[in-house]
């Protein structure tokens, strides 16, 4: 199948294994690689600019596309030296999210590096594409993770009569061929697909969480702010229910304050992100595990390749 985004790129199917704080790894995007799409994985997902550059050496041995995810947001106090390390390798393309993009593409674009950004409404939408990206990422209101608040239905026709020309991607609420095929119905050149991906082989996260993915539905996905201070989905797991899924007096009242902000939101995110990675490698009864309502699409762990071809493929379950 041709489109946009498969022309850019220059892969088989116009997939994008999604990049996933914690989860994605090279193991994933190799596999996606092999089975004719891509893959990102978020720059964060390595503790240190070695581990990170150890990454990129392996993903670019293949020879194929791969991307990378930076926060472009002033929670990463990471992104001058990853976005340093992205521009000597080459990486093929960059997702952007939570922030302002215009230091990436103004360095990415010299260098041929493609910018796709993850916008969520129609006024960030207009912000990003006067930057003249290679792409922008509708993160819909049914995709896992940090999502949007409108359905794909509406986002993605917006974008496309708003920005002819740039094409538009659709993040969330696919799983299978239809929904796939959906979502280019509606104009988007291709999809970015996470939470299915969660409970594959190559995985590295614990089996627990795995577990939970295939045994939860749609139903127990919960959005809570508790942990980034951005609405993020969640499994309601007994230990998410315990917790809440807002944020506490003292935490609104120290996000609120003026002086305060900066610091206190650099905390909450912090301390979330530490709870995330808890849960996700480690058993333990603080469950808070990250996943969208696209679980409706695990029912046992596969390998990448077989989540891969129940989305290109018609009729393959
Ligand atoms: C577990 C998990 C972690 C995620 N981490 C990130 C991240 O680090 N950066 C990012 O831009 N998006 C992140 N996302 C959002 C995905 O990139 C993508 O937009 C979303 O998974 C699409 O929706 P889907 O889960 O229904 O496929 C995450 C999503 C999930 C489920």
């Amino acid at each position: 199948m041709e489109t946009a985004l498969t022309r850019m790129l220059g892969i088989e199917h116009p997939v994008i294994m999604a990049p996933m704080f914690l989860v994605s790894n090279t193991r994933m995007v190799l596999a996606a690689m092999n089975a004719g799409i891509t893959g990102a994985i978020p720059a964060l997902n390595y503790r240190t600019d070695q581990e990170f550059r150890a990454a990129l050496d392996e993903l670019r041995k293949h020879g194929k596309p791969y991307g990378i995810n930076l926060i472009v947001n002033r929670s990463n106090y990471r992104l001058k030296e990853q976005l340093q390390t992205c521009l000597e390798y080459k990486v093929p393309f960059i997702i952007t999210s939570l922030g302002h993009p215009g230091k990436v593409i103004e360095s990415c674009r010299p260098l041929g590096i493609r910018v796709f950004c993850d916008v969520s409404d129609m006024a960030y939408a207009h912000k990003a594409a006067s930057l003249h990206p290679d792409a922008l990422i509708a993160v819909n209101s049914e995709a896992g993770g940090h999502c949007g608040t409108i359905p794909a239905t509406e986002f993605v026709p917006a974008l496309v009569q708003a920005f002819p020309e740039i094409p538009i991607i659709s993040a969330g609420g696919v799983g299978d061929h239809a929904s796939m095929q959906k979502m280019l119905s509606l104009g988007a050149c291709g999809v970015s697909v996470g939470t299915p991906f969660i409970a594959t082989e190559e995985s590295p996260v614990s089996m627990e969480y795995k577990m939970a993915c295939v045994e939860h539905s749609s139903m127990d996905i919960v959005l809570t702010t508790k942990l980034s201070g951005v609405p993020c989905t969640v499994i309601n797991t007994p230990y998410v229910q315990k917790i809440g899924t807002r944020q506490n007096w003292l935490e609104s009242l120290l996000s609120k304050n003026r002086t305060l902000k900066k610091w206190a939101k650099i905390l909450i995110y912090k301390r979330g992100m530490n709870k995330l990675a808890k849960a996700a490698f480690s058993a333990t009864y603080q469950n808070v595990w990250c996943a969208g309502p696209t679980v409706d699409y695990i029912d046992k762990i596969r390998p990448v390749k077989e989540v891969v071809e129940r989305i290109v493929r018609p009729g393959v379950r």
